[in-house]
């Protein structure tokens, strides 16, 4: 860099801002001096250009309005490399005394190279840092100090840490120019000047955030929204829901993890309302498109409340949902399948869906034996448990209700003859007995359809099944139902011969909320089933087109085969560490998750989109609460 590169710019002062401010940069002492000199000349000339504060410094527009405004340069002073390895790269930004106060962590910014590309960069670091070498830990500097509450910016330099995204550039396919990105492979010239990023297009491609898809928010920086100069001002987050890059990540899994009340449910409501949407429809292996079918477990009876408008949405939000093409609205077709079980009773107050009730028959456990198993079976017990099931049901067939096998395990006879051909020693059987005895009754085979017979009103193209369990008299009485329904789906959907070919030829996205209470990670005959289950299933998701689903507020306590399979990540407010290290999204995101507010969230999903932050919408699109 010599001066002469400075005099064909026009901000004389701006250049010997940077200039000084550049500790690699060795310019005769005179050098600085006649620069400065120069504008203030110009600002006593009267200069009219010059907008002047009064620490004499120009202030620039920073307006999102969609002009090319800068609010700095890069400085090459501390290196100015980007490298395969992101620990090597080092791009660093002066930033000009007008825009120091707008400048926040996380915001995302323009670096154009010479010809036509872009680098799209975030601000990871900010700092103040010495501008002369002077101590200003004295006295008299903290006296002055102390006597005016403020300071000269122009005393200190003002750097931001960037890190490069990806680069932006131009294709010409198909005769249409398409702005395209890449990853890094060039650095941008010292000097070059930055801008912020107000361009939907540009911050989009950026970021790789799907045009079409599943929306879930607003992109955010620092808990504001990213706002750009076109109508609508905001950008729309989505999720890739077709098969043009992959499958639709809905049948590689959710996970909504957030902690009470951070908005886990609102948020989880608006989303299963964009899956049912009339044009949302996905390819079966015979050709049809078929609209999803989302079945909801409900442990807190809010659910079935999607059936019916929000009464606080508005025509104005309405008309900006229509312009986003974001769905809202109640489901008409919401039906609420209710378990039933004797001695309770399901209120229901909050909703207006229909309700069937159902019961599980006994006969599902003829190939879910640790239905009946309790927690505590080791596996030889386990075993015997089968053995048992198996002989009741080859004599009893679907006739087999929980109360006659509690009779058959009564026969003295049965229990000497297993015994005396060694198949089940006396004391397994007794111990088998003493479990499947100590299963709540009023469970199995109550006067309600078994759920069997309810694949039509448990899964419909375009409907919503909720499941309430909140009437239910215990936690074990609700995990046998929730895991009896979820199981029958998920063979079903698994199976070359399924018993309902409805089921089997439906896209089903499975939501269960409060997961950890079902999903966690055990050391018992259930847990083992229950997980390699679930396991499975998710990794048959994108064939079979069963998404599930999650949500939870203890993330850490999802079994890690099925964590290991959920694609996109929503978190919210978390402030439980163990739960936060245990949603495994990288360090930057995982820094803000303490400080979301209600409806914020980050997403991780690295086959959608570079991790964002984003805000959700704040009405909500169905109904919610009373
Ligand atoms: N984005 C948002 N904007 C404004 N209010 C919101 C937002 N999200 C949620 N709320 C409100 O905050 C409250 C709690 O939200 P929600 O029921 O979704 O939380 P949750 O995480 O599911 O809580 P819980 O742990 O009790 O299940 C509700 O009254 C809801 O309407
Ligand atoms: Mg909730």
């Amino acid at each position: 860099m010599t001066l002469e590169d400075f005099n064909d710019v026009v901000d004389a002062e701006e250049t010997a801002d940077d200039a000084a401010g550049d500790a690699g940069y060795t310019a005769p002492a005179g050098g600085n001096a006649a620069d400065a000199d120069a504008a203030d000349t110009a600002r006593a000339a009267g200069d009219p250009s010059a907008t002047t504060e009064s620490n004499g410094f120009e202030r620039f527009a920073v307006e999102p309005s969609g002009e090319d405004v800068g609010i700095g340069t890069l400085s090459v002073s501390q290196g100015l490399r980007v490298s395969e390895d992101g620990d090597e790269t080092t791009l660093r930004a002066f930033v000009t005394t007008g825009n120091r106060d707008s400048v926040r962590l996380g915001s995302y910014l323009l670096v154009p190279y010479p010809d036509d590309e872009t680098l799209f960069c975030r601000i990871v670091g900010l700092e103040y840092a010495q501008e002369f070498h002077a101590d200003d830990a004295t006295e008299i500097h903290a006296r002055r100090m102390m006597r005016q509450s403020s300071f000269e910016e122009r005393d200190y330099k003002f750097m931001a840490a960037l890190e490069p995204v990806a680069v932006l550039y131009e294709d010409d396919a198909n005769g249409e120019r398409e702005l395209k990105r890449r990853m890094t492979d060039r650095v941008p010239k010292p000097g070059a000047v930055l801008q912020e990023a107000t361009d939907s297009r540009e911050i989009k491609t950026g970021l790789n955030i799907p045009e079409e898809g599943v929306f879930l928010g607003h992109l955010s920086v620092g808990g504001e929204k990213v706002r750009t100069a076109a109508t609508p001002p905001t950008i729309d987050y989505r999720i890739a829901d077709d098969y043009d890059s992959g499958d639709p990540l809905v049948f590689r899994h959710t996970l909504v993890a957030g902690g009470t009340g951070s908005g886990k449910t609102h948020a989880s409501k608006n989303i299963l309302r964009q899956y049912l949407r009339d044009e949302r429809t996905y390819p079966m292996d015979d050709g049809r498109r078929v609209q999803p079918a989302v079945v909801q477990f409900d442990p807190q009876d809010e659910y079935a409340q999607m059936h019916d408008d929000n009464p606080e949405l508005d025509g104005d939000f309405a008309r900006q949902l229509d312009r986003e093409d974001i769905a809202y609205g109640g489901i008409d077709d919401t039906i609420a399948l209710i378990p039933t079980e004797a001695g309770t009773s399901y209120a229901g107050e909050g909703h207006r869906a229909e309700r069937i009730g159902f019961t599980i028959p006994f006969s599902m456990t003829k190939r879910r034996p640790w239905l009946v198993a309790g927690s505590s079976l080791n596996e030889n017990q386990y075993s015997a448990l089968d053995t048992l099931l198996r002989r009741f049901f080859r004599q009893y067939g679907a006739k087999g209700t929980y109360e006659r096998f509690l009779t058959f395990l009564d026969d003295p006879a049965l229990k000497e003859e297993l015994n005396e051909s060694g198949r089940v020693h006396e004391a397994t059987f007794d111990a088998v007995t003493r479990r499947v005895r100590a299963i709540p009754s009023g469970v199995f085979d109550q006067s309600a359809t078994p759920i069997t017979e309810l694949d039509h009103q448990l899964v419909r193209p375009g409907g919503l099944t909720v499941i309430p369990t909140y009437h239910l008299s215990s936690s074990r009485v609700k995990e046998l139902f929730v895991l009896a329904v979820a199981t029958y789906l998920i063979d079903d959907k698994l199976s070359n011969t399924p018993d309902s070919d409805r089921i089997k030829e439906t896209p089903v996205v499975l939501g269960m909320d409060e997961a950890h209470n079902f999903l966690a990670d055990a050391d018992t005959v259930q847990a083992r089933k229950v997980i390699s289950k679930f396991t499975e299933a998710a990794k048959q998701g994108r064939k079979e087109r069963l998404g599930l689903f999650l949500i939870t507020q203890d993330p850490q306590d999802i079994a890690d085969s099925v964590f290991k399979q959920l694609n996109t990540k929503l978190v919210l407010n978390l402030g439980d560490d163990d739960a936060i290290s245990s949603v495994n999204i990288p360090p930057n995101l995982q820094s803000k998750v303490p400080y979301m507010e209600k409806g914020q969230f980050v997403v991780y999903s690295p086959d959608n989109s570079e991790p964002v932050e984003l805000i959700g919408l704040s009405t909500c699109l169905t109904r919610h609460g009373s």
